[in-house]
């Protein structure tokens, strides 16, 4: 018998639905060639239903979310809908209750793409970024008293603790050793300023490399030098840890430098048996393209590339990825919507063609 995988599909706001169109025509020719099956139940939380209904995330969600395999969300945010409301409401929310503590975000440079950063191409940017992701500045402590007085005070605290930092530096350090490139774990962090904080961080980052991990070579960088080499000299870098809000920031600045939002890919993950995962572009709903057929979807291939490999088929998603390289190599050089020569459902047949075999 052959394995069935539940998915719960998210496609979203915008243009998550057509990208994850093709990242599930994708995800099914890898199951088809290497003998697995999936299982897709489609939800429609998003925007246009918000409006239609007032809910955001009806009770019910995330209990039946957690009963699957893996979550393949396409895009979160609405041009109509106040900026927060949904971002919250849904992908933080399922990020908060999943516990997926890990936000998984590769920066890999593919063949052919147009790279932003002279001299440089897939040999030199082909790291991963481990962002903590349920703690810090999103956990959205604090407040604000005496508002729209000359008095207001707004507060907003970075919040963490050793459970939260030491699960997630574990990951990390797996992530390195698993890898086994540079066997390096960059600590990101801001110890000059926020004493508190990066201290808690920087001790728990050496007392467990120091004791688990002697085989991971261990690098700290202030999160503003971070950006600085991650443009100048990216091949220093294996992977990268870091908190929450540092690693929003410098994910976007990784994203660039691999051709943008249009392959840039993302995995939110409870590592935890029984922990759901769940995979997304990392890029947003971009709402001037939708329904043109002009997005580049790779982002969301690759993130079903990446559910895949969580899922324990490895060899699917090696399968994809390389499918996707030759697609950049010989094909879609230029990664932007509306530049790429060809249209959205064409790139994903062009990626499922090279997955079928
Ligand atoms: C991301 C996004 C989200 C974040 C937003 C949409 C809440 O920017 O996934 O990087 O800040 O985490
Ligand atoms: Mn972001």
């Amino acid at each position: 018998m052959s394995k069935t995988y539940r998915i719960a599909v998210l496609p979203g706001d915008g243009t998550g639905p057509e990208v994850i169109r093709e990242g599930l025509k994708v995800v099914q020719a890898a199951a088809t060639r290497f003998g697995f099956k999936l299982d897709a139940h489609t939800y429609d939380f998003g925007g246009e239903r918000y409006i239609r209904t007032g809910e955001v995330l009806p009770d019910s969600a995330v209990g039946e979310l957690r009963k699957f395999d893996a979550i393949y969300l396409g895009a979160i945010g609405h041009p109509d809908v106040k900026p927060g409301i949904l971002e919250k409401g849904i992908l933080l929310r399922l990020r908060f209750e999943l516990d997926q503590y890990i936000n998984l975000r590769p920066v890999k440079l593919f063949p052919g793409v147009d790279c932003p950063l002279k001299a440089k191409g897939p040999a030199e940017i082909d790291y991963v970024v481990v962002r903590e992701n349920t703690g810090g500045l999103y956990t959205g402590i604090g407040g604000i008293s005496q508002k729209g007085t000359p008095n207001e005070v707004a507060i907003q605290s970075m919040v963490y603790n050793r459970f939260q930092v030491d699960r997630c530096l574990r990951y990390a350090f797996e992530t390195a050793r698993k890898r086994n490139r540079r066997k390096t774990l960059a600590l990101c962090g801001k110890t000059n300023v926020l004493t508190h904080v990066f201290d808690l961080w920087e001790r728990a980052f050496h007392e467990m490399g120091g004791r688990d991990y002697p085989d991971v070579k261990r690098e700290y960088f202030h999160v503003d030098a971070t950006c600085m080499w991650m443009v100048k000299n990216p091949e220093w870098f294996d992977v990268i840890v870091t908190e929450n809000m540092f690693g929003d920031i410098i994910t976007d600045l990784g994203a660039i430098t691999q051709g943008g939002m249009g392959i840039a890919a993302g995995g939110n993950i409870n590592p935890d048996p029984g922990g759901v995962s769940m995979f997304e572009p990392i890029g947003g709903s971009a709402p001037k393209y939708t329904g043109k057929n002009v997005i580049n979807p790779l982002a969301a291939i690759c993130a079903g590339a990446m559910m895949l490999d969580a899922l324990g088929e490895a060899k699917a998603a090696k399968a994809i990825e390389d499918a996707v390289a030759d697609v950049t190599a010989h094909k879609v050089k230029n990664l932007g919507a509306g530049k790429m020569g060809f249209t959205t459902s064409e790139v994903g047949d062009l990626v499922a063609v090279r997955v079928a075999g």
